[in-house]
């Protein structure tokens, strides 16, 4: 297959050089001006300044040229696809009443404890069959991909059993399997969400996950990942720390839920090692100094404090005491509804006085390291061709329009997944 040749861009927004952990400030973005890009199958081949961009196009014009051109003819911001590290987006079922309560003034503890929450998702879950919940999730992930992002995590966990925790595993590997209309999905597996009636104590409920399920998830290769929720009415940091490290024994990679509502969950992380703590509402400059020691990525969800009406997590501080932070929608049917990862980031550096290469940092290469993943989140040669392109002629526009502006150019593996109304020429 030839080789193609797309730009010029207004601006090529490429997040690479740039320091892993730690504050931005926009003047570090390494923006290059009317350049374009190369893309060989899947992979970024090379990415041109101006004047190479014009040459190269010369070049590609004459017969016998091995590229394919495609002019970029209105004005157009190029950067990495979005990278959403944290999801619930597999699930049945409506909890838009509990939402009506919440903000008629009931708590999400209080709705949990008369049998609301996470196991009234877990009851329309577990009552949905493989193919329907493939379906629920294809739906979700394609409305992801149109608003921009090409990777995308997604979590287990309203399942609680191990027929319907592998149920919902196997519907992400299905949509993930099934074509390229969707993000790339990342499973995780999060059984330890919550303990199911069924089980009279924690900690037998978490020996039968480490006895009974994961070696399951193992055997099929499921998923990775291992997250355990942990907080007041969840998991308690001293039974996490048993399950995530025999977890880690048996190979995965552990993350976790925490300080949500309550202190604790990070220092869990910290001594596991885990890839990432998320949510961390509640923690402090304490915690932050545990997570930087253990290189782990904090990931701030403000998707979750703005369907509960909370505090944002305190990201800037985050970044103060040089973490690696990245941004994710925790889109799930309870505390987050709204799934959309670039509202809620504009949102958030509004609030928390983030820098614009903060936030995109955020959303891409950090978003990266929050899942381990080293090829993409950059534009850069050897990078997965995963780009979007928004309909703007420079990056500030992009926050400044608070999650309004779509890209109207997706790019997933070297393939054009939409064509949105007059993006490129041809
Ligand atoms: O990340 N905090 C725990 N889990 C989810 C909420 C899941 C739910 O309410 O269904 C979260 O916010
Ligand atoms: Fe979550």
């Amino acid at each position: 297959m030839a080789k193609q040749l797309l730009g010029p861009f207004s601006e090529i927004v490429t997040m690479d050089r740039l320091p892993e952990r730690g504050p931005l400030m926009d003047e570090r973005l390494h923006v290059i001006r009317d350049g374009g890009i190369i893309i060989d199958g899947d992979k970024i081949f090379d990415v041109l300044d101006g004047e190479s961009f014009k040459q190269v196009q010369q070049l590609s014009e004459m017969k016998g040229s091995p590229l394919e051109y495609t002019a970029i003819k209105r004005k157009m911001v190029l950067l990495p696809g979005l990278i959403d590290s944290h999801t619930h987006m597999c699930f049945a079922g409506s909890r838009a009443k509990e939402y009506s309560m919440r903000i008629s003034g009931e708590s999400y503890v209080q709705i949990s404890e008369h049998g609301g929450g996470i196991m009234s998702t877990v009851r329309s879950t577990r009552l949905a069959s493989e193919e329907g919940l493939r379906s629920l999730l294809a739906e979700r992930a394609l409305e992801h991909l149109l608003r921009g992002v090409t990777t995308c995590e997604v979590k287990s966990g309203y399942g609680l059993d191990v027929e319907n925790e592998l149920k919902m595993l196997r519907a992400i590997r299905w949509v993930n399997q099934s074509n390229d209309l969707y993000p790339r999905l990342i499973p995780t597996c999060l059984a330890a969400h919550v303990r199911p009636p069924e089980f009279k104590t924690d900690q037998n409920y978490l020996d039968f996950l480490v006895n009974k399920l994961l070696p399951l998830v193992k055997k099929e290769g499921l998923a990775q990942r291992v997250d355990i929720y942990i907080d007041k009415g969840a998991f308690p940091p001293d039974l996490a720390d048993g399950y995530l490290f025999q977890a880690k024994n048996m190979g995965f990679v552990p993350v976790v839920h925490a300080d949500q509502f309550v202190v604790g969950g990070a220092a869990v992380a910290a001594r596991v090692g885990a890839m990432s703590a998320d949510h961390l509402e509640r923690s402090t400059e304490r915690e932050f100094k545990w997570l930087k020691e253990k290189d782990v990525v904090a990931v701030v969800l403000p998707g979750s404090s703005l369907g509960l009406g909370d505090a944002f997590a305190p990201a800037r501080r985050m970044l103060d005491a040089g973490l690696c932070m990245a941004i994710a929608s925790d889109w799930n049917p309870g505390t987050a509804p709204m799934g959309d990862l670039l509202i809620q980031a504009s949102i958030l550096s509004a609030n928390q006085k983030l820098t614009a290469a903060e936030t995109f940092a955020g959303l891409t290469c950090r978003a990266a390291r929050a899942l381990g993943l080293e090829d993409r989140g950059r534009i850069k040669p050897g990078q997965l061709a995963d780009l979007i392109g928004f309909p703007c002629d420079s990056f500030e526009e992009i926050l400044y329009r608070q999650g309004s502006l779509s890209p109207s150019l997706i790019i997933k593996g070297g393939k054009r997944v939409m064509r949105a109304p007059n993006p490129v020429g041809g």
